[in-house]
């Protein structure tokens, strides 16, 4: 359990969007709900709406181009990426809407310390767009999942799942809209998990430990 004494867990973020579920955690900081510090917060998009938020809570925060590809971080990117994550003493890295899929360099450079949410009940409805997936398929529950990011696409060991009800009259943009309500829940629950007790990953299986 952490305490006021205990190192705060260093957070960095990145972020391609709105940047709500960064918000999410920036606030349950703010509110003592989270014992952790965000060190820095980088997005591939330069107008990106997260760094405006970083900026009016007074957060590091920069663009840093990805440029040429559109799915990638090119290899030089993907070292600035990691260079200023190391130099900030990022422990953990959560993608909030980061819309770049993550290769071996960084996987490497911060071995099990991605996370990712995903606005799906994984492994159902991968890729872009899960919540339009969900409603076009016809599902009556969905949902959002937290995990461990790995080398594929939304393929890594879950952390938290929370389920949200498909309703009748619901519309692509309804249904994301509950959806992200339990994604801010999701991904400070996770990071609490990992800053006051631990999780430990068996094959597939993540668990809460005790530390
Ligand atoms: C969220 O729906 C998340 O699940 C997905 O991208 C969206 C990011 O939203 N990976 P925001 O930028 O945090 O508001």
């Amino acid at each position: 359990m952490s305490t006021l004494s205990t190192p705060r867990l260093k957070i960095a973020v990145l972020g391609s969007g709105s940047g709500s579920n960064c918000q999410s955690i920036i606030d349950a900081i703010r509110d003592g709900q989270l014992h952790a510090e965000i060190v820095c917060i980088i997005s591939d998009v330069e107008d990106a709406f997260i760094l405006e938020r970083a900026r009016q809570h007074d957060l590091p925060a920069q663009y840093v181009s990805a440029a040429p590809f559109k799915t990638k971080l090119d290899a030089d990117a993907e070292q600035a990426y990691i260079k200023i994550m190391q130099d900030a003493g990022a422990e953990v890295i959560v993608l909030a809407g980061f819309m770049r899929i993550i290769k071996k360099g960084l996987l490497q450079a911060f071995d099990g310390r991605i996370l990712n949410i995903h606005p799906s009940l994984l492994p159902s409805f991968p890729g872009l767009h899960a919540w339009k997936q969900a409603l076009n398929y016809g599902v009556k529950v969905t949902g959002c999942t937290v995990h461990f990011v790995d080398e594929g696409t939304d393929t890594g060991p879950i952390i938290i799942q929370r389920s949200v009800p498909v309703l009748d009259d619901d519309t692509a943009e309804s249904l994301h809209a509950r959806i992200q309500v339990q994604e801010h829940l999701a991904y400070t629950e996770a990071l609490r998990y990992m800053v006051d007790k631990c999780l430990h990953k068996e094959g597939r299986r993540v668990t809460v430990c005790t530390p």
